[in-house]
């Protein structure tokens, strides 16, 4: 996040948007978005918007729980069609709000033709257009995308600053993580767009799964301190919460829940590293 001064002097916000990627399905990417935007709001007190860009809606489902939200009546897809996304924003807890997806969003791409036929420029760009009035309202904006080099993913890069890329630490190689890197720089380069990588987070999903040393010793090698030093390990609370939404548990003498607490933890320690590298970037891309 950066605050800038307006002509009358005032700060107003200019969130950073922030898109969790990796090619690969089933690696962490929506349990990223949907954690580390939750802490955000929660614990860092920061005006967090996740974008759920994935027609599975997965993200729509977990933060809908998470704020006791019955019944969903706006999207994406609606946004998409009329130009604004602002009417699109359903709120969730204090400091985080939603635009939802639906199913009906898989036809994203056929809307995109529609709107900008013969431009993929444009058609790339559009997401970007679209949130950049909602950046002045918040302090961090989250993407969640599906596993494919698509419109969804394309559009995503392109309205992102910065990209967290997921590392699976159990399989025996990087194919996902490679693949997402080099599609990246790919845009960056044909597009001239300014995005990095601010962090590549070493998950593991599969319970009793052991880091594999060579995987993480060769991601280190390649990307060097990108590589985080937090790794999200299996924990059943954090499967929970696709079910039960995301939440903070007491006991009856007041004292957290002990398993939400390790859990919310975990990806304060990972937001921590986060905000560490987005100075760092801040400090080298203004010198
Ligand atoms: N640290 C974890 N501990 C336990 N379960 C986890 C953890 N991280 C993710 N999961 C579970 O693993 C499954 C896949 O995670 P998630 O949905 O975040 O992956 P994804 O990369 O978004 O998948 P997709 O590519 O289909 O969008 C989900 O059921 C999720 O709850
Ligand atoms: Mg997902």
């Amino acid at each position: 996040m950066t605050c800038i001064l307006d002509a009358k002097g005032s700060d107003r916000l200019t969130a950073s948007v922030y898109v969790v990627g990796n090619f690969k399905g089933g690696v962490g990417k929506t349990k990223t978005v949907t954690m580390l935007s939750y802490i955000s709001a929660v614990r860092k007190n920061r005006k967090t918007l996740v974008i759920d860009l994935d027609p599975q809606a997965n993200a729509t489902s977990v933060l809908a729980k998470t704020g006791d939200i019955q019944e969903v009546k706006t999207s994406i897809t609606n946004g998409v069609i009329s130009g604004d996304l602002e009417p699109e924003i359903i709120h969730v807890i204090k400091n985080l709000d939603l635009i939802a997806s639906n199913v009906q969003f898989r036809n994203f791409g056929k809307i995109l033709m529609k709107l900008f036929p013969d431009n993929e420029v444009a058609q790339i760009s559009y997401l970007s257009k679209l949130i950049e009035p909602l950046k002045s309202k918040y302090d961090a904006i989250y993407l969640d995308v599906p596993p494919t080099i698509s419109d969804f993913s394309d559009n995503a890069m392109m309205a992102a600053n910065h990209c967290i890329v997921i590392l699976q630490t159990h399989e025996l190689s990087m194919d996902g993580t490679k693949t997402y890197i080099n599609y990246m720089q790919y845009l960056i380069d044909t597009y001239n767009t300014s995005l990095d990588i601010i962090g590549i987070l070493p998950c593991m999903l599969q319970p009793r799964a052991r880091v594999d040393k060579k995987v993480m010793n060769n991601a280190k090698e390649l990307y060097g301190d990108n590589v985080l030093t937090t790794i999200v390990g299996y924990q059943e609370r954090l499967k929970a919460y696709d079910a039960e939404g995301i939440a903070m548990g007491h006991m009856y003498n007041g004292a957290p829940d002990h398993w939400d607490k390790i859990a919310h933890d975990l990806y304060e320690d990972v937001l921590n590293e986060l905000d560490e590298h987005e100075k760092l970037l801040g400090v080298n891309t203004s010198e």
